[in-house]
């Protein structure tokens, strides 16, 4: 098992890092800047840890700028229309987590007159706040001692310490060890300052060792292979499942949508029409009876399986939500965005 570092070696990493982000801090919407006296809002700071949970800056920033700009406090956001929500969040994936969003948005109005708990305690007691959301607020808006362990931090801390247990099995081993590298000086800043390192400097295949301003410590570095680490468990290999999108149009520019279930995957999102997904024979039921053409297929990667979603066309009427082309490629989940694009495309030859 790794061990932590000594005192002197710690205040000097730690001074090393912070000087590093002082300079190099990336200029970003929710972020004061480095050593700032002013503290970030902490529903800006609380909606981009929840966007960033599940993609990249670069993805999720313009997300949050239109919910800044539309909901621009947390009560603004509590009086949202689910379906509004729901719809602005399409294409940034693991949609429960939009609803355990609004389910925060409305508990923080409610039950704290908008404001936000300024402990990692009170962030955790919200509904939807796990404990990486409420240690990254509790710091970044609240200056709070807390441990912010996220991917990019696990990085860097399993190569600093040359931990040798693989992901998943060495997280506790990381978040201690993560642990003993902070303080009460600019805990806020210390967590962004790692999260920075983690994804400009100790990128996960080509590690820039030689820009790296804690380098000197990093004992994977020492070993000639940083890269290698954090070392991972052989993963069990992806199930493929297939299924059908059903493309309804009804020749007035209108497509046809439902709205799934709350529970499950894509829950609460309107999509188009579809069956079972499976790894077993196609589910090839229409909808409605009509002239289906074959209109291809769309490949998407989900993080339990991976699916190929063929896509047929056709003209035609039913019970549904229609929705005109626009709204309904601006509405759906991604999947269902590349379907529809793949079934329009072919529908105007
Ligand atoms: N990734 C997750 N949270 C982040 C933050 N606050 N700043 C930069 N990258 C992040």
């Amino acid at each position: 098992m790794a061990r932590a570092m000594l005192p002197a070696d710690t205040a000097a990493l730690r001074a090393a890092l912070l000087n590093w982000y002082d300079a190099h801090a990336r200029s970003l919407p929710w972020r004061s800047p480095p050593g700032s006296e002013r503290r970030t809002d902490p529903y800006r700071v609380w909606l981009s840890e929840v966007m960033l949970q599940q993609t990249t800056v670069p993805h999720a920033t313009p997300y949050f700028e239109r919910f800044t700009t539309r909901w621009p406090t947390v009560i603004d956001l509590a009086n949202a229309e689910d379906s509004d929500l729901m719809a602005a969040w399409a294409g940034l994936g693991y949609y429960a987590r939009a609803r355990n969003l609004l389910a925060c948005a409305r508990a923080v109005a409610r039950d704290h007159g908008g404001v936000f708990p300024d402990t990692e305690a009170g962030l955790l007691a919200l509904p939807g706040v796990g404990a990486y959301t409420a240690a990254a607020v509790a710091a970044i808006a609240f200056d709070r001692p807390a441990n912010v362990v996220d991917g990019n931090v696990e990085r860097v801390v399993a190569r600093l310490f040359a931990v040798e247990t693989p992901v998943p099995a060495a997280r506790p081993e990381l978040k201690r060890l993560a642990a003993t590298l902070v303080t009460d000086d600019r805990p806020g800043d210390w967590a962004q300052a790692l999260m920075d390192l983690g994804s400009s400097v100790c990128r996960p295949k080509s590690p820039l060792c030689l820009m790296c301003p804690v380098s000197g410590w990093c004992a994977g570095r020492a070993t000639g292979a940083p890269e290698r680490y954090p070392l991972k468990a052989a993963k069990a290999a992806r199930p493929h499942r297939q299924g059908i999108a059903w493309v309804l149009r009804d020749g007035q520019g209108r497509v046809a949508l439902v709205r799934r279930p709350d529970k499950g995957l894509l829950g609460g999102m309107v999509c188009l029409p579809t069956g079972d997904w499976s790894t077993g024979p196609l589910d090839d039921r229409p909808p409605v009876a009509a002239d289906w053409i074959d209109a291809g297929a769309v490949e998407h990667v989900f993080t339990h399986f991976s699916l190929t979603l063929s896509v047929r066309v056709a003209e035609g009427q039913g019970d549904h939500l229609w929705t005109s082309e626009a709204e309904a490629l601006a509405a759906l989940p991604t999947v269902f965005r590349k379907a529809l694009e793949r079934g329009l495309a072919m529908s105007r030859v």
